[in-house]
């Protein structure tokens, strides 16, 4: 064993067993919260390598990491995402890789994606209305986001996370569908309230709706508030009986949201995130250049995550230096 291995953990004690790996900050959908303009494709920088992907994820499994998320931006706009997905499931110690995407072409592509070792997919579904969904996202697509969710349970995954943005007027009204649409469908259904980035200010203003209006909803039709599990996400769960699929709510602007924060995350350039609304990242593009630089890559992850603060100030109004979640992926 490695003389430095050891679990990752930070100066409150709260430890990694999973890291979020953006893979591209380009995306092809133009989320009106996120990129309502859509990607400047000529400000993309070159994205990590495969080797370098490889490095980096061996050496955040010897300290511990066992879970690899892959994001965006949207991570399969990358030709080479199956044979990340593979690289990474090969890495001695890494025992699942999820991926979170907009559900481009998942129709048509995502048995090859679970054939490549995908084990979880969350997909972003803001409404089931077809109308409102084109709206929202600049894509006509709903439809074949539906049948790829379909082909993925045919195939066997067990369960799919779906994420939907909470906004004001827009699906805050629409949870009896989406309540019928999980009735007989192993799918966890997450409401996101709408965060303020640097680009999304006035948009906040007039759709930031809180969790709140849900969880009433909820508990008056008989959810039940489920127990958190150690080292669970950050949606607080709640289910019914009568349905098999489940509500999340995730509520950045909560108390205590960061208290058990579990989340580190990579950008598609090579810099650790401490946290979405970090100042700044730490470069470990520069420790990726060779095998040899493992344990010099391996103590510098230690260093930085030493520096991991209490939490954001996302209710100070305070944004850091993420202009948009496609930076770094939620
Ligand atoms: N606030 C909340 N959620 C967001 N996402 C993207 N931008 C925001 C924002 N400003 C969500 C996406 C996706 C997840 C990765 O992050 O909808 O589901
Ligand atoms: Fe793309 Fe996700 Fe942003 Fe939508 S929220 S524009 S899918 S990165």
């Amino acid at each position: 064993m490695n003389s430095l291995q050891k679990p990752l953990r930070d100066g409150q004690g709260r430890s990694f067993p999973y890291l979020r790996l953006s893979l591209t900050d380009l995306c092809n959908f133009r989320c009106s919260y996120c990129l309502p303009d859509g990607c400047e494709e000529h400000h993309h920088e070159s994205t990590l390598s495969l080797t370098e992907i490889k490095r980096l994820v061996s050496a955040f499994s010897v300290l511990g990491v066992e879970k690899i998320r892959l994001t965006g931006g949207e991570p399969t706009l990358r030709s080479d995402f199956r044979d990340i997905v593979e690289v990474i499931k090969a890495v001695p110690g890494i025992r699942r890789v999820a991926m979170t995407t907009n559900g481009y072409k998942m129709d048509r592509r995502v048995e090859s994606w679970m054939d490549a070792g995908i084990d979880n997919i969350n997909i972003s579904v803001d409404s089931l209305d077809p109308r409102a969904f084109e709206l929202i996202t600049g894509h006509n697509r709903l439809q074949e986001i539906l049948e790829g969710m379909d082909k993925a349970f045919a195939k066997g995954l067990p369960e799919i996370k779906v994420n939907a943005v909470l906004m004001k007027g827009v699906n805050d009204v629409q949870l009896p569908e989406f309540l019928d649409w999980i009735k007989h469908k192993p799918i966890t259904m997450r409401f996101i309230e709408l965060m303020q980035t640097g680009d999304n200010g006035a948009f906040f203003d007039k759709y930031h709706v809180a969790g709140k209006t849900i969880r009433d909803q909820l508990l008056e039709n008989g959810w039940v508030r489920m127990t958190r599990l150690k080292d669970a996400g950050p949606a607080h769960e709640y289910c019914h009986p009568d349905y098999e699929g489940r509500i999340g709510l995730i509520t950045p602007y909560s108390k205590d949201f960061c208290k058990d924060c579990n989340r580190l995350r990579v950008t598609s350039q090579g810099q650790l995130q401490l946290c979405l609304f970090a100042e700044s990242g730490h470069d470990l593009r520069h420790l990726l250049q060779s095998d040899d630089q493992q344990d010099e890559l391996i103590a510098e992850i230690q260093k930085v995550l030493r520096l991991k603060v209490d939490g954001h100030f996302l209710d100070q109004g305070y944004t850091g230096n993420t202009a948009s979640l496609a930076q770094i992926g939620g």
